[in-house]
């Protein structure tokens, strides 16, 4: 009885001990906690860095393609990649179809735009453009064999554009934008691919890019025939409207590698000259 009694006494006394000991500990651990978050932040994983996802029409070398590997490179994804690195941010690209590619931007499928993409006032009202990047004009592709010698000739011509492009509205303008002598594709290439087989007698497209073709598909036989009527464009890349945090990150990586050299350094290795002052500036 007694006996039972001490232990259930003890076991009382060390069971309130016990329970001392814990809410002491617990006290203990909060006691500390002002001078812990110093520990406690380095511990932690850092926030996930958003990474920005970049929209491009890998169909249009040498400015966006897809390589053996899958893998999207060219001058624009070299461009902004240093624009990125610049402007500590992330960044992703994903190819996107042309014809939906501003669609995916202001429903927010993608946060940034580079594929070539032309500033023109209209798109102006729907997006917001960075500084312009590189400098182009349209330029019109035909078979080596050709008498055409000026836009105008096209006039007569089955003429392939990409839809939606700035080639497409030019030859809308001197066809009609109905005209059934307007075959529209949805690559650049397709469409050169189209002048190959001869179901077009013309193709106009973006100086760069026909350029590129032209010299890597001697077997297509192709020259090109630029005209002064065409007015000069200029490459921008796109963010949605009011996205001026993004447009001045964007902004300021262009400016660095305009001025610290590395822009000048891609436009070398995919055009082999230097870039125009006015756009370098
Ligand atoms: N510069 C032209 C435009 O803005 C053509 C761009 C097409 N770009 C492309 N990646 N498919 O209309």
């Amino acid at each position: 009885m007694t006996h039972s009694r001490t232990t259930r006494r003890f076991l009382k006394t060390s069971s309130l001990l016990i329970a001392g000991l814990v809410l002491a500990a617990c006290g203990k651990q909060e006691a500390p906690a002002p001078a812990a978050p110093a520990a406690s932040t380095a511990a932690a994983p850092p926030p996930a860095a958003k990474v920005y996802v970049v929209g491009t029409d890998a169909a249009y070398a040498p400015f966006e393609s897809q390589n053996e590997k899958g893998e999207i490179v060219g001058f624009d994804i070299d461009v902004v990649s240093a624009v990125a690195k610049k402007a500590g941010i992330e960044v992703k690209f994903v190819n996107t179809p042309w014809e939906g590619i501003f669609n995916n931007l202001t429903q927010g499928d993608r946060d940034l735009l580079v594929s070539a993409i032309t500033i023109t006032d209209e798109r102006k009202q729907t997006m917001d453009f960075s500084a312009p990047y590189f400098d182009a004009q349209q330029l019109i592709a035909v078979k080596a064999t050709s008498k055409i010698t000026r836009f105008d000739d096209l006039k007569k011509l089955k003429v392939g554009v990409q839809t939606g492009t700035t080639g497409d509205e030019v030859v809308s303008k001197l066809l009609g934008k109905t005209s059934t002598s307007i075959k529209r594709f949805e690559s650049t290439p397709l469409a050169l691919k189209e002048l190959e087989a001869s179901g077009v007698d013309a193709v106009v497209a973006d100086n760069g890019v026909v350029i590129h073709y032209v010299t890597n598909n001697a077997g297509a036989t192709f020259k090109t025939v630029s005209d002064t009527a065409f007015t000069p464009e200029q490459y921008g890349l796109a963010v949605n409207k009011g996205n001026v945090e993004l447009l001045e990150k964007v902004n300021k990586g262009l400016a660095d590698i305009k001025a610290d050299g590395t822009y000048a350094k891609i436009y070398a290795q995919y055009f082999g000259a230097a870039p125009a002052a006015a756009v370098v500036k």
